[in-house]
């Protein structure tokens, strides 16, 4: 085994995004591309000598073929171990976990999470910190910076090491642990939730179908559902990771996930409905004939929480994502917690979590997760609610009625329209921008405006700013409308507008959500000229 010197010249465009850098399998197929971005990395972590990484992928096309480089490329910067999944395998969730159970340096997590597969399809690739969560902007930055200097990479012309095969190896003098991607993940939920307790609640024909959407988690929900709480077989579908998803878009709304929205809204619906995506980190909630919003799904967790062993003691705050509703507050009130508000984007919740502010985090984009690891957490979230169905002994649709007797109902709808062009989306904001002061004493279609801002974070901990993160215009009733520009899109842009409308009176909680927001959706409309200004007549995707 040598340690080769290559010479290299840099990409351009190799700039991480919200999550990592994510391209095209065809761009990251180019000779170099993958080992410029991994030295990249490197040389940001400075001496590497003996460090110890996690590695693993959501298994998607190019997985298996980047592992191989980027174990080479390890060995030869004198890395001491690397702790990967067996067969290149593991979800986000599960790098997090074994990042901060192994006491590692860090990680690398080979995904472009919800992104189409295949060779056609997507790749990415994120480094993740010591605390198990994505790297922060200065990180990245920095890694992009190396990336345009680079002239040379290291590499070792290693022989590929078997990944099906669990236990350790050597590279030139790094070891290669080859560990059961799903055993320390496991252990942890087995710790976190009352597993007697969902074993029972299956044992006495409670019925579930989870749909792994032949991504990463069919793995994590066949050993821990069917497995370890001994749903029947068949409860979990698609469970086979395919470097194509199946040719299918693996990300669970109720618009991608239309088959198991069509089960569970069938006269032989299941229980309980839940999905989760390309590498485990979103999750999708469904009760019989009723989906349960990610937000409702937040402030549930939050308001029941106890009933779960590791959360027994109550939690120290909730944070969401500004454009995520404000149910998630009402509970923190009640519980008398503080609810943070960040931008969009996990990295945001980081530092309250490390600074023990908050215990819970959930954004709307099917995004829910605690202070157990440091990502979004897709399974956790799905076996959060088995706990809570087990403890209360009730359906989904009696919870989520319950919760909404209680706290009221915040009616809750995104509005994507994709792909527009990005120049008139632009534009469209800053004429927004432009009237934030007008529109704060504005009153409008009877809604008198509270607050008309353009969302700016100051981050309690480390004292960061970050503005131009979504126009709100919150309403005194408690009505919000924001609007974003998405930061995850591909193609031109893709504007989101966020609708919701608080409703108290229990006698109101019937009415269908897409009608119990047209007002707010046409005062959205007329107040930024939106389908005029971007040229479209309807949303493309409505969730
Ligand atoms: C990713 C991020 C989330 C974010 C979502 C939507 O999943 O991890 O934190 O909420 O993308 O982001 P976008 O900018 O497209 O609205
Ligand atoms: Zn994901």
């Amino acid at each position: 085994m040598t340690i080769h010197t290559v010479a290299t010249n840099p990409f351009a465009g190799q700039r991480p995004g919200t999550s990592g850098l994510r391209k095209k399998v065809t761009e990251f197929q180019q000779l170099g591309y993958l080992e410029n971005f991994v030295e990249a990395i490197f040389e940001t972590l400075g001496d590497t000598r003996g460090i110890t990484l996690v590695l693993g992928g959501d298994g998607r096309f190019f997985n298996r073929s980047a592992i191989q480089t980027i174990l080479r490329m390890a060995a030869a910067h004198g890395v001491g171990k690397v702790l990967v999944g067996r067969g290149g395998i593991m979800s986000t969730p599960a790098v997090s976990c074994v990042i901060r159970k192994h006491g590692a340096f860090g990680g690398i997590v080979l995904s472009a999470s919800h992104n189409p597969g295949g060779p056609h399809g997507d790749f990415g690739i994120k480094y993740n910190v010591e605390n198990g969560g994505p790297a922060p902007e200065k990180i990245t930055e920095a890694i992009y910076t190396n990336t345009q200097t680079l002239t040379r990479y290291l590499i070792s012309d290693a022989p590929p090491v078997d990944l099906e095969r669990l236990g350790t190896t050597r590279m030139e003098q790094m070891e290669i642990e080859v560990i059961d991607p799903v055993a320390d993940y496991a252990e942890l939920m087995a710790r976190l939730f009352d597993f007697d307790a969902i074993r029972a609640l299956f044992a006495g024909g409670f019925t579930m179908c989870f749909d792994g959407m032949h991504a990463v988690c069919g793995p994590y929900a066949k050993a821990i559902i069917e497995g370890m709480l001994g749903a029947p077989a068949g409860t979990v579908i698609n469970a086979v990771p395919l470097e194509d998803f199946g040719g299918h878009h693996p990300d669970p709304n109720p618009v991608n996930a239309a088959e198991l929205i069509a089960l569970m809204y069938s006269a032989g619906a299941p229980d309980f409905g839940a999905a989760s995506d390309g590498d485990g980190d979103r999750n999708m909630i469904v009760g019989r004939g009723i989906a349960v919003t990610p937000s409702d799904s937040l402030a549930i967790i939050a308001a029941n929480a106890t009933v779960a062993p590791g959360y027994r003691d109550g939690i120290k705050g909730i944070a969401r994502s500004m454009p995520t509703s404000t149910a998630a507050d009402r509970v923190a009130t009640a519980l008398g917690v503080n609810c943070f508000e960040t931008p969009t984007g996990w990295k945001y919740f980081g530092n309250l979590m490390d600074a023990g502010l908050v215990t819970l985090c959930g954004e709307e984009s099917y995004g829910t997760g605690s202070d157990h690891i440091r990502e979004k957490d897709g399974l956790w979230a799905v076996l959060f609610w088995l706990n809570i169905l087990a403890a209360k002994g009730k359906t989904v649709e009696q919870i989520v009625r319950e919760h909404w007797t209680r706290f009221g109902r915040n009616y809750y709808s995104r509005h994507d329209y994709e792909a527009v062009d990005a120049g008139d989306a632009q534009a469209m904001m800053a004429a927004l921008r432009a009237r934030l002061q007008e529109l704060a004493r504005c009153t409008l279609a009877g809604h008198r405006v509270a607050l008309a801002d353009d969302f700016i974070y100051h981050d309690p901990v480390d004292k960061s700013v970050v503005s131009h993160q979504g126009i709100r215009i919150v309403m005194t009733d408690g009505s919000r409308i924001v609007y974003r520009l998405s930061g995850t899109g591909t193609e031109g842009a893709t504007v989101r507008l966020y609708l919701e409308r608080y409703e108290a009176d229990p006698a109101r909680h019937d009415f269908d959500t897409q009608e119990a927001l047209s007002s707010l959706a046409a005062i959205a409309d007329a107040v930024a000229e939106l389908r005029l200004r971007i040229g479209r007549e309807r949303p493309s995707v409505i969730t």
